[in-house]
């Protein structure tokens, strides 16, 4: 609600945080196939490996510190699936043991939790039986989710299955430049199938398993979906929208509408019935960046489901990305189809001289506003990230952090931008004051 002194209230218990990833953030991991990836000379731009990375399975009780400090009251995560099952069906007690410190850690500080089960990473024994291309993928992650559940879900409210389904599936086997980077042509559509099938076999197992814990309100489960803005580079060209249209379509709704409706549409107008998927989600977790202007390259066809790579309109970010506040908006507008209520699981910009992060903060959570107000029901906002970390194939050189890390002495140190969140996480509402103070 907006009153009569311009300030914007959010709804008590509105869920304020930021977001990591087990691989980006942790250290020592070593057996997933993101690790043995990054080993063949390459792939990663900065010639780093992610090694130690920001030591957060060490630190994680400082960095939660760090959060409460800054007036969070939310943290999404990531389990790390190769070290709780090192080895298939072994369980590691010591890692399932650690995971319930963080939770507990979590607790303690009262943050709520948010769980996130696949962020990218395999371990390298699913990943050698094929990795999702293996139908046995869905009987594997169920199993994993079953697991963590019973062990970690009395004090879970909200998991989230996949991280951004969509973009894993492109840059893993479109662009390639990610594990498993294989080009596997319409087989892809295979990967996706075993994707969604695991992802609500997951949704089940967890619904199932939490009814075993006494005095506790089921969890929410979903997923997360990065949604990205595509408009026409030149909106009077036919082509140009229709090259849009097609990357909204395919890349923002293609596998929601598949969960919602239960069934997979296919060329010439066939389809596929998958009726165990049918709404496997209680929420949506947005994950909301840029937009992309789009066009269609006559001389060069495979650009349609390419980046376009045309000049952007607004602002950047140092990795080049547009700051494009309204798109979050527009994201959420895009969700309100799925009748189920969303939280924005990330949002952020790579800024290493914090000079754009708390202008854009704002301007994003004046979007998300605009939105609740009218009527899309957003539960939360995380960003991404609460500290630089491991930035995949960019390495460490893009740092996203409310708190920058030396990553030689594994100092944190807040940026400006972490204490102008703070505010608003701390008060549940952005004032004109605060606004000044951002310009
Ligand atoms: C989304 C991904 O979930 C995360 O792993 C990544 O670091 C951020 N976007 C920033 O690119």
């Amino acid at each position: 609600m907006e009153n009569s002194t311009g300030v914007l209230k959010f709804p008590d218990g509105f869920l304020w945080g930021a977001t990591t990833s087990s691989y980006q953030v942790e250290g020592g991991n070593t057996n997933n196939d993101w690790w043995q990836w990054e080993q063949i000379p390459g792939k990663i731009a900065d010639g780093s490996r992610c090694g130690l990375a920001c030591d957060h399975y060490h630190l994680y009780q400082s960095d939660f510190d760090i959060a409460k400090e800054l007036g969070h009251n939310a943290h999404r995560f990531s389990l790390e699936w190769s070290r709780i099952e090192p080895r298939q069906g072994k369980w590691d007690e010591k890692a399932i043991a650690h995971y319930r410190n963080v939770l507990s850690a979590l607790k303690q500080r009262q943050i709520a939790p948010l769980v996130t089960l696949f962020h990218f990473t395999l371990p390298v024994w699913a990943s050698k039986e094929g990795g999702f291309e293996n139908p046995k993928i869905v009987y594997f992650f169920q199993r994993f989710a079953t697991k963590v559940c019973a062990e970690l879900g009395q004090n879970v409210d909200y998991w989230l299955t996949l991280n951004e389904p969509m973009v894993y599936i492109y840059m893993g086997y479109i662009v390639k430049k990610w594990p498993p980077g294989r080009n596997i042509r319409l087989k892809i559509i295979k990967v996706l199938q075993n994707m969604l099938r695991a992802h609500a076999q997951a949704y089940w197992a967890i619904h199932r398993t939490s009814q075993n814990f006494p005095d506790r309100k089921n969890p929410l489960v979903g997923l997360t979906k990065y949604i990205r803005i595509f408009q026409p580079y030149n909106k009077s060209s036919l082509l140009d929208r229709a090259s849009a249209r097609l990357k909204d379509y395919f890349f923002n709704h293609y596998i929601l509408d598949i969960i919602s409706t239960g069934s997979m549409k296919l060329l010439l107008g066939l389809g596929r019935a998958l009726p165990e998927i049918k709404k496997t989600f209680d929420f949506i977790g947005l994950d909301y960046y840029t937009r992309e202007l789009t066009g269609f390259n006559l001389s060069k066809p495979s650009q349609f489901f390419r980046e376009s790579n045309l000049s952007r309109e607004g602002d950047v970010s140092d990795s080049g990305w547009e700051i494009y506040p309204e798109g979050i908006y527009l994201s959420l507008i895009k969700l309100k189809k799925y009748g189920v209520p969303v939280i924005v699981t990330e949002n952020g910009l790579a800024d290493k001289e914090d000079k754009k992060r708390s202008r854009f903060i704002v301007d994003h959570l004046i979007q998300v506003h605009r939105a609740m107000e009218e009527g899309i029901d957003v539960r939360g906002y995380l960003h991404w990230s609460l500290m630089d970390n491991f930035e995949w194939q960019e390495g460490f050189l893009p740092r996203f952090g409310l708190a920058e890390v030396d990553y030689t002495t594994q100092k944190r140190t807040l940026r400006p931008s972490a204490h102008i969140f703070a505010r608003i996480c701390k008060t549940n509402q952005i004032t004109p004051h605060l606004l000044r103070d951002t310009l």
